[in-house]
């Protein structure tokens, strides 16, 4: 008789976005006219920069002849890509990563998924609340969680770490010591960032206790301040203790390109084994390389002229942070985030509950976001907007939330 993993049947409901997403379809039905306004899932809007969209035909038409033709890429991405990115990402920074420690893929998001597999399902895993909702839900669909405990409101064996207007929206270190602790800086959801002196504390915590600190940096593009770091490695010893996860998409619009890398540096050993050749092992089996055409696209992203383009991208975005946060303050609201990421985090008016505050939105502004509760117990009372909206946009929406 067939079986079906039934730690799937753990998860609650469809996954955040797909849900948000069905109840404004639904509401768009019965209200065609209304011009509703999406700062909900963080996903771009500004078309690729020039030098990307080049880069793109000039491979296209390599593929058109047999001379510069490409098929499957290889395994772990073509060098002209990981050597740009060790370059650019790491040693211009002063991270000694090197070209073969860097692994291609279709993005973040599959690899922030797919990463859990190379660790026992035994290991204690350790997750921020509110959390990007892709850590939990993997790690339940793996079996490393117990139930969904209602009245928690999260999953009986995993460990959440508080991150809430009291600390600043940083974890602090769990009272039992986890084996993968998943961080996102800058946040996703709360727009916080850590400075490197805080981020080094984590990783003197990690190699103290044999932990793994899976790092997803997806929106260090958008850091303004110098004390935050743009990579783990930055810190000293984060090459033995940490895995970090990049992407293309926020960086550089690559939301429907879909392109990122995952670092797993070689001096990472945990069990007596290799976590570098155990990721290249997955990735060998399992993945047959991003298209060449988008590394070509990616390889732009580092051109001069790509990462001017992209400069004026993010400031773009950037522009449309502080427009809401700087709208949300001026009508009463309490807000964080929006100054080393794209995202702000706002208290929910009147006590009302985040899904509550999501309705009242969508109906009577005819804005989305996120509620804070998608994001774990502890984002209940909080609500996400993203920046990646167009500035007219941004401005119409903080004008009508502004008004109610
Ligand atoms: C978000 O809105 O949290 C992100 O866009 C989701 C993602 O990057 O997958």
């Amino acid at each position: 008789m067939v079986t079906v993993n039934r730690n799937y049947l753990k998860l609650q409901g469809s996954y955040l976005f797909s849900n948000i997403a069905g109840k404004v379809n639904a509401y768009q039905e019965v209200n065609p006219e209304n011009k509703i306004i999406r700062l909900g899932i963080g996903d771009v809007t500004q078309p690729l920069a020039p030098s990307i969209i080049e880069a793109l035909h000039k491979a296209v038409e390599e593929m058109a002849h047999a001379e510069t033709f490409h098929g499957y890429a290889p395994d772990l991405g073509y060098e002209f890509l990981r050597n740009t990115i060790a370059e650019n990402d790491y040693r211009e920074r002063g991270c000694e990563i090197m070209p073969d420690e860097i692994f291609i893929s279709d993005g973040a998001k599959s690899d922030s998924g797919n990463i859990q597999e190379i660790f026992g399902t035994d290991n204690k895993v350790a997750v921020c609340d509110p959390v990007y909702p892709v850590y939990v839900d993997t790690n339940v669909m793996a079996g490393r969680s117990g139930e969904y405990n209602t009245s928690r409101e999260n999953f009986d064996g995993m460990i959440y770490m508080p991150c809430r207007e009291e600390n600043g929206f940083l974890p602090e270190f769990p009272k039992e010591i986890p084996d993968l602790i998943y961080l996102c800086f800058p946040n996703n959801p709360t727009g916080s960032a850590i400075t490197k002196e805080q981020l080094q504390r984590w990783v003197d915590y990690a190699n103290k206790n044999g932990s793994v600190i899976i790092y997803d940096a997806a929106y260090e593009a958008y850091i303004s301040r110098k004390e935050v770091p743009h990579s783990i490695y930055e810190c000293k010893g984060a090459q033995t203790c940490a895995i970090e996860l990049r992407s293309f998409s926020k960086n550089a619009g690559f939301t429907g390109v879909r392109l990122g890398f995952t670092v797993v540096p070689k001096a990472l050993e945990r069990d007596g084994v290799s976590l570098h050749s155990l990721w290249a092992r997955r990735h060998g089996t399992k993945f047959n390389g991003a298209p060449y055409i988008v590394q070509r696209a990616g390889e732009a992203v580092y051109s001069p002229q790509g990462k001017a383009e992209l400069k004026d991208q993010i400031a773009y975005y950037m522009r449309n942070a502080g427009v809401i946060r700087e709208g949300l303050k001026a009508a009463g609201y309490s807000v964080s985030g929006g100054v080393d990421a794209p995202y702000i985090w706002m208290k929910t008016p009147q006590s009302m509950s985040s899904w509550e505050f999501f309705d009242y939105l969508l109906e009577k502004a005819n804005v989305v976001g996120t509620p804070g509760s998608g994001f774990g117990a502890q984002g209940e009372g909080y609500f996400r907007l993203t920046a990646f909206g167009t500035y007219e946009n941004t401005l119409e929406a903080i004008d009508r939330i502004g008004k109610l």
